[in-house]
């Protein structure tokens, strides 16, 4: 594994072998042994969009494993001035061990890794959220043991963290269901790969979806970049929502997660996020022991 692009790159065993050194990291962090795998190696942290826990995780991630993180916004570098992703590929190469990148297009992140020859990590662009996935797998296998016998549902948009999902609850084999309204269905090509490679369902019907899961999963009506279709969206997704109806029809024992940041009342009540905000806040932390196992994956000599 030279990158984490996609999920859709990774085998079921490389998925395996970074949710484990994901559960070694966090708990030796836990227990205060040190594990500074990355001394002496830089991480540059391309941001063209917003962040709070992807910022703060990769960047107490990097310290923690004994390496240099450097947050480099848009804002200030020449590639927000227009300089190629090929050439700032080509140049930052000759600085850093890593790069972390978010952004709009999935086709910068490939170009910087094609043109680059350090590895590249995917922090969410508009197709998907590897690292953010690969933290909410961690999650529910920590509570529900293994991945076996489980049925994930998706309400909502089908956006980057559908598409991920998607992908990662088929390879791990989990059944998996999204709801959504006509026309916001995930990636077509993703959705035809999960429909011949496991249980997948897309239907228009919450209650559909929501039938029998073990695993509730929403995300935001609007992402970012989508500002300017706010209140259209506010319409559309009306009733795909996590609400105490919805999680009546699902396992008794379900899980709700949620990327976040979260909007109360629009994609999940107030009342069932804070019923589990246990697993919600541990998906959040695990993105920080995830991550460090990403890291270490791909940059340790
Ligand atoms: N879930 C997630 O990626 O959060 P941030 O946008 O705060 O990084
Ligand atoms: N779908 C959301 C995820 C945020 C972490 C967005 O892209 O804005």
């Amino acid at each position: 594994m030279k990158h984490l692009l996609k999920l859709s790159d990774l085998t079921p065993e490389e998925i395996t072998g970074i949710l484990d050194l994901a559960d070694q990291l966090k708990y030796e962090k836990k227990n205060g042994i040190p594990h500074e795998h990355l001394k002496g190696k830089s991480l540059g942290m391309i941001f063209e969009k917003s962040s709070t826990r992807t910022r703060v995780s990769f960047e107490v991630g990097m310290q923690e494993l004994g390496g240099y993180p450097l947050f480099l916004s848009s804002n200030d570098l020449q590639i927000g001035r227009g300089e190629p992703v090929q050439d700032t590929a080509r140049v930052l190469s000759r600085y850093l061990d890593g790069i972390m990148i978010r952004t709009f297009a999935q086709s910068e992140v490939e170009d910087l890794a094609k043109y680059g020859s350090i590895p590249i990590i995917n922090g969410l662009t508009d197709y998907c959220h590897p690292c953010q996935v690969l933290a909410d797998l961690m999650t529910i296998r920590e509570h529900k043991g293994s991945f076996k016998n489980l049925k994930m549902c998706f309400i909502g948009d089908g956006n980057n963290m559908a598409n991920s999902l998607m992908v990662g609850a088929i390879k791990m084999g989990l059944s998996f269901a999204i709801a959504c309204p006509k026309g916001y269905e995930p990636d077509a090509d993703l959705m035809k790969w999960a429909s011949e490679n496991g249980e997948f369902l897309c239907t228009e019907s919450v209650e559909e979806a929501a039938k029998d899961a073990d695993i509730l999963v929403t995300d935001v009506w609007a992402s970012m970049g989508q500002e300017a279709e706010i209140a259209e969206r506010k319409k559309t997704f009306e009733g795909y929502q996590i609400n105490a109806s919805l999680m009546s029809l699902s396992k008794a024992d379900a899980m709700v997660l949620h990327c976040l940041p979260a909007h109360r009342e629009e994609e999940i009540t107030a009342e069932v996020f804070e019923a589990h905000a246990a697993e919600i806040f541990d998906e959040a932390e695990n993105r920080l022991h995830a991550q460090k196992a990403v890291l270490v994956t791909l940059m340790k000599d």
